[in-house]
Order: C-alpha cells, then sequence, then structure tokens
C-alpha cells in the first residue's frame, strides 16, 4: 500500500527528510513550500508552492489528495503554517508529525541578550548609534527602521525590497551554511557590535554565534514562538524512524488490530 505524506518544508531538514521518505517504495511525498524565495534550492521530490488559505484550506487540500500523513517541518519561527497545521490534521482527521530542531543554548563566553520580539530586539540595541549585523529574514528587518541611529549590516536569500528607511545601511546576499571562520571575518571586516539572531538551532547558521563569542561581540537573541504540541522529533533520522512507527500503528493497522 502507497501512503501520501505531505511534507510542509522551507527548510534544509524538510528536504532532507523528503528524500529519506521519497526512497522508499511504500511513500509518495509531496513536498510544500512557500513560495516566499526567488530561487529556492532543488528538492529533489515532487514540490507545491504558496499558502494553502489558511488552516481550512489545508484542510481541503489534505482530503482532496488523500494524504494519509501530514508532516510540519517549517522553520521554528514559522509559527502561523505550524498551529494551521495541527488545526487542518484535527479537521481533516489526518495524523500529524513535526520535526523540530531543538534551540541553541548559550555556552561560557556567549553574551546573548534574550528578547521575545523583532521590536524588542531593536530596543534592546540601545540608544547610542552601533554598528549592527542583522542576521534575520527581509520581512522582519523593516522594524529596525524606527532605530535610524545605527549602521546596519543585512544578510538575506532574496534582496530587501523596500530597502530600510534609515541612512546607513549594507547589504548582503547569501545563502548558508555559513562557516565560523567566515563570519568572525565579515564580524571583523564590518566591526561587528551587536548581532541580532534568531535562535534557529541548527549547525548551518550557528557560525555567526560562535564568531561573535571568539570577539566578545553581544547577540540579541529573539525568542522562539510557542509552537503546538504535536509528537515531534529532534531529528530527520528519529522522524523518519517515527514514520516507520506510525505507518505500523496507522497504515496497516494497531497493534491490536493485527493480534500482536
Ligand atoms: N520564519 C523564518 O525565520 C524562516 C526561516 C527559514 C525558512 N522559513 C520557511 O519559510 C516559509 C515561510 O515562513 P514564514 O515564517 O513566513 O511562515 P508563517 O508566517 O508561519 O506562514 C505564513 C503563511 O505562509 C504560508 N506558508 C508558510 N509555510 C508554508 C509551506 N511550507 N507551504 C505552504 N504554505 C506555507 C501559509 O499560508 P496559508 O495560510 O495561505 O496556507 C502561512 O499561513 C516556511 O516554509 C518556513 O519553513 C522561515
Amino acid at each position: 500500500m502507497t501512503h501520501r505524506i505531505l511534507i510542509l518544508g522551507g527548510t534544509t531538514e524538510a528536504r532532507q527528510l523528503a528524500g529519506t521518505l521519497a526512497a522508499r517504495d511504500d511513500c509518495l511525498v509531496t513536498l510544500s513550500l512557500a513560495g516566499r524565495t526567488e530561487s529556492p534550492v532543488a528538492q529533489g521530490v515532487p514540490v507545491r508552492s504558496g499558502g494553502f488559505g489558511g488552516a481550512d484550506g489545508l484542510a481541503a487540500y489534505l482530503g482532496e489528495t488523500g494524504t494519509d500523513l501530514l508532516i510540519d517541518a517549517t522553520h521554528p519561527y514559522a509559527a502561523r503554517i505550524s498551529a494551521n497545521a495541527a488545526q487542518a490534521a484535527r479537521m481533516a482527521g489526518v495524523p500529524i508529525l513535526a520535526l523540530r530542531r531543538p534551540g541553541w543554548e548559550p555556552v561560557e563566553g556567549d553574551r546573548w541578550t534574550l528578547v521575545d520580539t523583532v521590536d524588542h530586539a531593536v530596543q534592546a540595541l540601545g540608544a547610542a548609534p552601533r554598528r549592527v549585523f542583522l542576521a534575520l529574514g527581509r520581512q522582519e528587518v523593516g522594524a529596525f527602521d524606527a532605530a535610524p541611529q545605527h549602521h546596519y549590516l543585512i544578510r538575506s536569500v532574496d534582496p530587501v525590497e523596500p530597502r530600510l528607511a534609515v541612512p546607513d545601511a549594507t547589504y548582503l546576499l547569501a545563502r548558508g551554511p555559513f562557516r565560523e571562520d567566515d563570519e568572525r571575518a565579515l564580524l571583523e571586516k564590518h566591526r561587528i557590535e551587536f548581532v541580532v539572531s534568531k535562535n534557529s538551532g541548527g549547525a548551518a547558521t550557528y557560525g555567526k554565534i560562535a564568531a561573535a563569542r571568539a570577539l566578545g561581540v553581544d547577540v540579541v537573541m529573539v525568542q522562539r514562538p510557542d509552537l503546538p504540541d504535536v509528537p515531534s522529533a529532534e531529528t530527520v533520522e528519529v522522524l523518519a524512524a517515527l514514520v516507520d512507527q506510525f505507518g505500523i500503528d496507522h497504515f496497516v493497522g494497531p497493534a491490536a488490530e493485527r493480534g500482536v
């Protein structure tokens, strides 16, 4: 029997998970992207792109496509789609699993200020002019218009449009992973005093955090949003094993039904 699996993606792990599951004979995998990135990296499995139209739209999609399992492998800061996914799964009666990569923990030498929102990150920079590296998405950097006294180095995958309404900003286009050595050179070259970051977790973007620690640079860390409570795993391997377990319990039938 073939199982139809929809993976909500937009992360490296989602792509890896899709590849792992698609390699199995009994899984038909579709990867869903929000469609924001202008030239997303090749995903290696069938992809659909763009929003569903809220939880209702996603629930309808799950029904129409006969999806057997929904996997939320979106970025930890993509809170709306994760909430929609949990709600849509309930509405459509489709089981859901989530891939939730653990956040980074501060270690000896880190100089982190924890804030709840990007607006609070703006305030945490203080009144005096500083040299600030914004390692945030292009949708979030607009909040820094409120503090035009700072110099900003802004790195994003796609161009920031419109540009910030501040007099002193440098824009960099780049896609991770980023190595610690390169991040250190970047912070030094631009004489950065503050890094503003999300707690994304994972290795691909940790380089700037390690580099900031090595250089004694302050980090303003925007904390993670609340996410719905659904069965989850921290790594691709563990989630793939959960899908196996799930397959035995749900696709073949619960243990009791199988007489074991
Ligand atoms: N936020 C981040 O820091 C970040 C970082 C790296 C990658 N990403 C990825 O970028 C995408 C957008 O992130 P976001 O923070 O803007 O999301 P969000 O605020 O949670 O979601 C906003 C809307 O975008 C649509 N959407 C989001 N992810 C989708 C997906 N995988 N497939 C189809 N539609 C999706 C949904 O539209 P409808 O309501 O119309 O369905 C959702 O309501 C996600 O796929 C996420 O994994 C986000």
